[in-house]
């Protein structure tokens, strides 16, 4: 496991921080770490700066990403990774669609590729590392289109070449539903599922088979549409199927 020191921790909002730390880090775009703190557990966190000095954006959640906000200045945490794929490298017009903390990890794009960036979030308080351009939803219309990032996007799809999306379940599950499956844009997820090991080992975050941690993050739609469990149900900490809440039986 590599230590590192906090080099700086910014509130973004209520409960969003970015952790920058010093650390001589190889990572690609897309990809993750397994971070521990002393006290916590050790838990997945996308790089949302890839370059020096590195970072993770977060919110907090349970007790770990607690320990994480709480972290000054000077302080050591610690992490396993990089680990996971990356993002394939784009050309010609360029969207991200990111729910949530999702946008941390289309955030490590950014700086590389240019693309129009689509933004959702319940409210317009739950908004973070915002930039110019940048093209926003809120559930509750308190910031830019009212209703969900998918429904903001899904009419322009076909404007762009490449296409990447970080975000719930749920909303990715909701773009598979409402695209032309017809189009010739390639579209690109990152996926989350929980994670013990993060490499491949435990089967914990496993998609039909697939391993999400080792054989992604990220898959290609048509990857995607294969995995019939995606969107439906997924596993709790204790092996549990929990379905997604549209699912429920
Ligand atoms: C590859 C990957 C990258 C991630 N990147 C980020 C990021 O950049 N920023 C960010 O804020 N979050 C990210 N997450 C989610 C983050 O790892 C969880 O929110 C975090 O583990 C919560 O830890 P906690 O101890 O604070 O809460 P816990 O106390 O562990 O969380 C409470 C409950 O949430 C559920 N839960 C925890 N982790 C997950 C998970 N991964 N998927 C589904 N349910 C879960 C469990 O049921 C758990 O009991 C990422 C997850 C993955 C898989
Ligand atoms: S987290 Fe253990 S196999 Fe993916």
């Amino acid at each position: 496991m590599n230590h590192a020191r906090v080099i700086d921790i910014v509130k973004e909002n209520k409960d969003v921080f970015t952790l920058s730390f010093d650390f001589s880090i190889v990572a690609k775009p897309g990809q993750f770490l397994m971070v521990w703190v002393p006290g916590g557990k050790e838990i997945p966190m996308s790089l949302s700066h890839i370059t020096s000095p590195p970072s993770i954006t977060f919110r907090v959640f349970g007790e770990t990403t607690k320990f994480l906000s709480g972290l000054r200045k000077g302080d050591r945490m610690y992490f396993r990774g990089p680990y996971g794929n990356s993002y394939p490298e784009p050309s010609g017009r360029i969207a991200y669609i990111a729910g949530g903390t999702g946008l941390a990890s289309v955030y490590s794009m950014l700086s590389k590729y240019i693309g129009d960036v689509f933004v959702g979030a319940r409210t317009k308080d739950d908004l973070f590392l915002l930039k110019k351009g940048f093209k926003i939803a809120t559930d509750d219309g308190s910031a830019g289109f009212k209703g969900t990032v998918i429904d903001l996007f899904v009419p322009h799809v076909d404007d762009y070449d490449y296409v990447f999306v970080c975000g719930p379940e749920p909303m990715a599950k909701s773009l598979l539903d409402k695209i032309d499956r017809k189009t010739k844009t390639k579209i690109y997820f990152s996926l989350e599922r929980l994670m013990k090991c993060g490499v491949g080992i435990c089967d914990s975050c496993s998609v039909n088979g697939i391993r999400i941690c080792k054989d992604g993050t990220i898959f290609s739609i048509e990857e995607v549409l294969k995995m019939n469990e995606f969107g439906v149900f997924k596993r709790s900490e204790s092996g549990k199927i929990e379905f997604f809440a549209k699912n429920k039986r």
